[in-house]
This record gives C-alpha cells, sequence and structure tokens, in this order.
C-alpha cells in the first residue's frame, strides 16, 4: 500500500505510477531529503513532540540510510513516487513504528520545497567556484595581451583598435555581474521554508528557527501559503545562467569567427577541436559551437518554469514537480560548458601578428587621424570629411592611412604635418585612450590589478 493509502480502495495504475512518480530525477536530492529528515526529527525529539530516544533512532538510521545510497546499496522504487517516500520507506522498512512518526508536522509540500532550495544552494555554491576560475583565467590572460591590438568592430565592421586585453576584459566585466546575480539568487533560496506544513503550518509546536540554524538557512518563510509555493528562486536561478550562457555564447560565436581561415586570430587547442569525417583538412571549434547551442535548452527550461508557474492558484499543486527536470538540467549544463570554456581559451593559441595585421587595415585609425585635425584647430566636422576623403583615395589606389605620404595628406588639407604619422599609429590610437574603462595598457594594467584584489576578495 501507498503511503498515503488510506482513503483509497483502489490501487493506481502502473502506467500512472510511472507517470507521476518524479524518483527518476528527484532521487538526487537524496542527501538534502535525508539532512532535512535529521534536522526535523531532532526538533521534534526537543520540543516532546516525539519521545527522544525515537528522535535519536530515527536520526541514526537516516543517517545510516545515506550511506548505503552513497555506497551504492539502495534501489529506488518507483512505485514510492518520489525521493520523500523512498526515503521514508527504507526507513520504516528499518525501524518500523518508529519510523513512521518522523512525518508528524510536516507535509511533502514543505519537504519538497525545503530539499530543492538546499539542493540548488549547493549547485550555486558550485556554480560561482566555476564563474571564479574563469574570471581568475580572463584576468590572467588580459595581463598577458595588454599590448596585442586588436581590431574593435561594430556591426562587426573594422572600427578602431583595441587590445586584446581589452576584448577579455570586456567579458570579466560581465561575468562579475553574473557572479554577483548567483550570490543575489543564494540570498533568496536561503530561507527555511520547513513548518510550512501542506498549506496552513501544523498544530504541533514546532521550532522553526532551531531547523533553520541547525540546515544554515539564513531566515525562515513567513508565510506558509508561500512557503510551500514559491518557486521564484528557481526561475531567479535560472534567469541568471540564462545570462551566464548568453554570455559565454557571444564569446564562443566570437572564438569561432576568430579560429576561421579567414581571421586566424586564434588556433583552438587539439584537445578542444575535432575533425570532419569526409573533408581531411577540417579542425573545427566544435567545444565552443557546442556550448552556443547549448544555450538554447537553458533559455527553454526559464520559459518553460515561468509558462508552468503562471496559472497555478495557491498552494501546492503537482504541476510544480515540474520545476525540477529543468534546472536540474541547467545546473548540469552550466556545470560542463564553464570549465569546458575556460580550459579551450586558456590552450588557445593567440596569433597577434595576425589580429595586428587585422587591424591595420580598414582604416581603423580614421577616427585618431580626424581628431589630430582637431587638435589642430579644425572643426571636428570639417575634418571628418577631410578623412573621408583621405579614406576614398586610400581605397582607390589600395593603400593604407599611414602609407600615404605627406604630400597625399596634404592635398586634402594643408594643416597635415609629418606629426600624422605618429599620431594614427594603431599604439598611438590605443594607448592615448587612457581614461577610464578605455584600451590603454596603462589603465588595463591598472584594471588588472583592481581585479586581482576583486578575486582575491571574493
Ligand atoms: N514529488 C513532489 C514534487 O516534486 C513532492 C510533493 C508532492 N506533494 C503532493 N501533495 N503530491 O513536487
Amino acid at each position: 500500500m501507498k503511503l498515503w493509502g488510506g482513503r483509497f480502495t483502489g490501487s493506481t495504475d502502473s502506467f500512472t505510477d510511472h507517470f507521476h512518480s518524479s524518483i527518476s530525477f528527484d532521487s538526487r536530492m537524496y542527501k538534502q531529503d535525508i539532512l532535512g529528515s535529521v534536522a526535523h526529527s531532532k526538533m521534534l525529539g526537543k520540543q516532546g513532540i516525539i519521545p527522544k530516544e525515537d528522535s535519536e533512532l530515527i536520526q541514526k538510521t537516516l543517517l545510516e540510510i545515506l550511506k548505503d545510497i552513497e555506497d551504492g546499496k539502495v534501489t529506488f522504487d518507483e512505485k514510492a513516487e518520489d525521493i520523500h517516500m523512498n526515503v521514508e520507506t527504507i526507513l520504516i522498512q528499518r525501524i518500523g513504528d518508529v519510523g513512521k512518526r518522523l512525518h508528524t508536522g510536516r507535509s511533502r509540500n514543505d519537504q519538497v520545497a525545503l530539499d530543492i532550495r538546499m539542493y540548488l544552494k549547493d549547485q550555486i555554491t558550485d556554480i560561482k567556484k566555476l564563474v571564479y576560475e574563469l574570471m581568475h583565467t580572463l584576468n590572467d590572460m588580459a595581463a598577458e595581451h595588454t599590448a596585442t591590438i586588436l581590431p574593435g568592430y561594430t556591426h562587426l565592421q573594422n572600427a578602431q583598435p583595441v587590445t586584446l586585453a581589452h576584448h577579455l576584459l570586456a567579458y570579466m566585466e560581465m561575468f562579475k555581474r553574473d557572479y554577483a546575480r548567483l550570490g543575489d539568487v543564494y540570498k533568496r533560496t536561503n530561507i527555511m521554508p520547513l513548518g510550512s506544513g501542506a498549506l496552513a503550518a501544523t498544530t504541533y509546536p514546532i521550532d522553526r528557527r532551531f531547523v533553520c540554524e541547525e540546515l544554515g538557512f539564513d531566515d525562515i518563510t513567513l508565510n506558509s501559503m508561500d512557503g510551500v509555493s514559491d518557486r521564484d528562486f528557481v526561475i531567479e536561478l535560472l534567469s541568471a545562467l540564462s545570462i551566464i550562457m548568453m554570455h559565454l555564447s557571444r564569446f564562443c560565436e566570437e572564438i569561432i569567427i576568430w579560429n576561421s581561415q579567414n581571421y586566424k586570430f586564434v588556433e583552438m587547442d587539439d584537445a578542444y577541436s575535432t575533425g570532419s569525417s569526409i573533408m581531411p583538412q577540417k579542425k573545427n571549434p566544435d567545444m565552443a559551437e557546442l556550448i552556443r547551442g547549448k544555450t538554447g535548452r537553458v533559455y527553454g527550461h526559464l520559459m518553460g518554469i515561468l509558462t508552468t508557474m503562471k496559472g497555478i492558484p495557491l498552494a501546492y499543486n503537482k504541476d510544480m514537480q515540474e520545476d525540477k527536470e529543468g534546472v536540474f538540467d541547467a545546473v548540469d549544463t552550466l556545470k560542463m560548458c564553464l570549465p569546458v570554456f575556460t580550459r579551450m581559451i586558456s590552450t588557445m593559441t593567440v596569433n597577434k601578428a595576425n589580429m595586428y595585421k587585422a587591424a591595420k587595415g580598414g582604416f581603423m585609425n580614421a577616427t585618431d587621424a580626424a581628431d589630430w585635425l582637431v587638435k589642430q584647430g579644425v572643426p571636428f566636422r570639417d575634418a571628418h570629411a577631410i578623412v573621408g576623403r583621405l579614406v576614398l583615395y586610400c581605397v582607390q589606389n589600395g593603400k593604407s592611412l599611414d602609407e600615404l605620404t605627406l604630400d597625399e595628406f596634404k592635398a586634402e588639407s594643408d594643416v597635415f604635418t609629418s606629426e600624422i604619422y605618429n599620431a594614427i599609429s594603431l599604439e598611438t590610437c590605443v594607448n592615448t585612450r587612457t581614461v577610464e574603462g578605455g584600451p590603454s595598457e596603462a589603465y588595463i594594467k591598472k584594471l588588472i590589478e583592481t581585479n586581482k584584489a576583486y578575486l582575491a576578495s571574493l
């Protein structure tokens, strides 16, 4: 008979059992479920709600069950529906009637809300570590490339020269925000719902603050109906994970472009590339493509849970069992993508010469040529037009700006002097942008130190 089978005369259909059972995916919360039950039974004993000896036997047996699960000695039963009832069933098998006292003053509704919060807290901590490692790698790589000139693009058209360090540290900023976002989600996940009961709390004199303390939560939920039906923290986490994937995906897209034959800015290490079964020359950046591709499923899980939650009347409804698979898959996905990405970028070869060559083409120093004229007193609009005409001349004659002779410069404006050559060198273009937030080597070196201090403070 089912643990809840008292008011039933018939048994459930076995296909139905398979349909509504969640053990195939919620078994991964076995540890949280058991530790939650240990704290609950300890509290029941302390409050005199169940005999102290019973509470102690329950706690001891639960920990034995935990060890047996970890040693692979336990097989879960689909008929016992979910992890909560599987553990309780095993407990009752082992210690009989005493085990039947565990569920006093508790419902699976607050139990599952507790378990998933505990589980996701651990996952957030793991993912924060992976984001930390990525940030560390980015900052270290940036330190090696403060003078590596790279074309900067807008519209994927050559725009202005930057450095590889500047580019890498743009992502550093994104991941700093991601790290902070995970910390925010953690705060709101770290609230203890047990004691909410099915929805209207309980008449037993339970001590919720004791359980909260035992399990290392910050605070308790303050409304039992909200306590069992809130899944905002799942949605928030999926949102934070989606944003991380979006950042990884943009970066992957760039790496795929940079790794292509037409750019050759980087070359992926063999360990992070694959070949083609038909084209012998191929070395494809599959890992980057796969990370970009997996972004879709994480977004999908966010949409899934938002849609599941939008029409659910208070309080618990079985729809909410659908909260788990998506967020579990998202967490698993991030835990694979982040370390692969970090290793992939830290092992790729940077081709500085090709980056430099690309930055030299495409008139990326045109703005600087105009700015130089402005500094000599030419109004910006006029300067813009003069340099525009020079660019046209260069295009027609297959030259770059720095290849023009002084006479050719002077043909458009007699303000030009030989100083223009230094003013439009790529190094000058980058390093005169000393403003905070800019690409100059001087500023970027400072920023790398700031980032080091930030990383050390985490
Ligand atoms: N497996 C269920 C879930 O994940 C546990 C809670 C079930 N509660 C209930 N009243 N059926 O949501």
